[in-house]
C-alpha cells in the first residue's frame, strides 16, 4: 500500500475519485489573488469565509487554501495587507463545515514546530480529519525581516523546513523522543492528543526550485505549481518528473496541483469585457510592480511584451492559469490541463461570493458531463444527518 492509499483507504477528500479536483485560494486575504481596484464585496472576513464555504460544500468543492501573508505589497490596494491568520482561520471553519478540506499555510520560521503540531492536532480534531499544513519558507523579505531575523539563503531554508517537518511528523506519531538538528532540537518530545486523521494531516507546499521539489518528494503528498497559459508540455513534464522523483528515491507517491484565476460568463464577450475592467482598467500595477521586484523579474532584463504579459497575469490572478470565457470554453481549458495528468486546481475570482455561484451552476455540471468530476452527492435528507461529521 502506497503512503498516499492510506488517505484514500481512509476517505480522505484530497484523494478522492474526481480526476479534476478544485478548492479556492486565499480567501483569507483582502483581494485574495486579484491585485485590483475593481468593485468587489468580498473581505476577508469570518462571515464571508463562512459563506464561502457553504456555497463549496454544496458543490463538491474539495478543499480550501489560504495565503500565508504578514504584510501587504503596496499599491494604492495594499495588495493583500489585510489579511487573517491561517491556523486560527482553519480552526474557524472547521467548526462550521461538515465536508471541506482545511489548510494552513505556515511560514515555517515563524513557528515552532511544537506549536505548528499541537494547533495542527486540534484543527484536525475540531475538523473530524479535514485538516492539512501547506509548508511554506517564506520569499517577501521583508515580511519574514519583520520577525527580527535575517532571511535565510534560499537552500538553507529548506534545511531548516526538514527538521520542522520531521518534527512535527514525529509529535503526530511518535512520543518521548529527542530532536538534534542543525536549527531546531527537541528533548523528550510530547504530544497528546494524536491527529484525528490516519495517517496523519495532509502536508502539501509549493516549492519549485530543486530543492523545493526534493522536499515536496521526500515529505509531502501533494507538490503545487504554476501551469503558464502556453506551458502545458512543461506542465505535464513537472507531473511526471514529480512522481518519478517521489518514487524512484523514497518509495512515495505523490499528487500534483495547480492554480488558475476563472472569469465565467454566459459569453465570450462579456467575459473578457469583465477582464478587461479588473486588470487593465483596476489593476494595482505598483503592487504588481513591488511582487515582480522582489522575485527579481524587473524591466531591464526582459523584453517590454514580457513584462507586459508577466504583469497583466500577475494582477489577474498571481500568474495562475487562465480561465477566461464561457463555462464550455473553461470546461475545455480544464481537459487540456487534466491531460498534463495534474490532479486539479485552486481556483481563484475577484469576488468568490459573487462569482462561485454562477460557477457551481454553470460549470459544474459540464465538468461532470465532461468526465472530470463526480456529481457532488445529494444534500443530507433530514437535520440529523447534516449534523454527521464527514470522516467520522
Ligand atoms: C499554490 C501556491 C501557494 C503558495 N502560497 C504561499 C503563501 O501563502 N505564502 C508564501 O510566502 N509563499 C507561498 N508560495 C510560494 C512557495 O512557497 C515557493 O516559495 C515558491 O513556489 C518558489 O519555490 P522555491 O521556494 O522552491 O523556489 C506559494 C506558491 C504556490 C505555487
Amino acid at each position: 500500500m502506497s503512503n498516499l492509499d492510506e488517505f484514500r483507504q481512509a476517505g480522505n477528500p484530497m484523494f478522492n475519485d474526481n480526476k479534476f479536483k478544485l478548492g479556492i485560494f486565499g480567501s483569507n486575504c483582502s483581494n485574495a489573488c486579484a491585485m485590483t481596484l475593481a468593485e468587489t464585496s468580498f473581505e476577508p472576513t469570518f462571515e464571508k469565509n463562512k459563506e464561502i464555504a457553504e456555497i463549496l460544500e454544496a458543490a463538491g468543492w474539495e478543499c480550501m487554501v489560504p495565503i500565508a501573508r504578514w504584510r501587504g505589497f503596496g499599491g494604492p490596494s495594499n495588495f493583500n495587507g489585510n489579511c487573517m491568520e491561517t491556523y486560527t482561520w482553519a480552526a474557524s471553519l472547521a467548526a462550521v463545515t461538515k465536508k471541506i478540506f482545511l489548510f494552513a499555510t505556515s511560514h515555517v520560521p515563524t513557528i515552532h514546530p511544537i506549536v505548528a503540531a499541537k494547533m495542527g492536532t486540534t484543527i484536525d480534531q475540531i475538523s473530524k480529519g479535514r485538516f492539512g499544513i501547506n509548508m511554506v519558507c517564506g520569499w517577501f523579505t521583508p515580511e519574514m525581516e519583520m520577525f527580527g531575523r535575517k532571511m535565510m539563503e534560499h537552500d538553507t531554508r529548506y534545511e531548516y523546513a526538514t527538521e520542522w517537518v520531521e518534527i512535527v511528523e514525529k509529535l503526530w506519531k511518535e512520543q518521548w523522543f529527542d530532536y538534534e538538528g542543525q536549527f531546531l532540537s527537541v528533548k523528550q518530545g510530547f504530544a497528546d492528543p494524536k491527529p484525528f486523521q490516519k495517517p496523519r494531516p495532509v502536508l502539501i507546499s509549493a516549492g519549485s526550485s530543486g530543492k523545493g521539489r526534493e522536499f515536496a518528494a521526500k515529505y509531502c503528498d501533494i507538490n503545487f505549481s504554476v501551469i503558464e497559459e502556453e506551458g502545458l508540455d512543461k506542465a505535464t513534464a513537472w507531473v511526471k518528473e514529480m512522481k518519478k522523483l517521489a518514487w524512484d528515491k523514497y518509495q512515495r507517491e505523490i499528487g500534483t496541483f495547480t492554480y488558475s484565476y476563472a472569469v465565467a460568463r454566459d459569453t465570450e464577450k462579456e467575459a473578457k469585457e469583465y477582464y478587461d475592467y479588473y486588470v487593465n482598467q483596476k489593476g494595482d500595477w505598483e503592487a504588481a510592480d513591488n511582487i515582480c521586484k522582489v522575485f527579481g523579474v524587473e524591466s531591464g532584463s526582459y523584453s517590454p511584451d514580457y513584462m507586459d504579459k508577466f504583469r497583466r497575469n500577475f494582477i489577474a490572478g498571481w500568474g495562475g492559469y487562465p480561465l477566461v470565457g464561457t463555462p464550455e470554453q473553461i470546461v475545455d481549458r480544464m481537459l487540456e490541463m487534466s491531460k498534463t495528468g495534474v490532479d486539479g486546481s485552486l481556483i481563484t475570482m475577484v469576488d468568490y461570493n459573487q462569482e462561485l455561484p454562477y460557477w457551481n451552476e454553470k460549470v459544474m455540471p459540464l465538468l461532470v458531463q465532461a468526465g472530470l468530476r463526480k456529481a457532488p452527492a445529494a444534500a443530507p435528507a433530514t437535520a440529523q444527518a447534516a449534523r454527521e461529521p464527514a470522516m467520522a
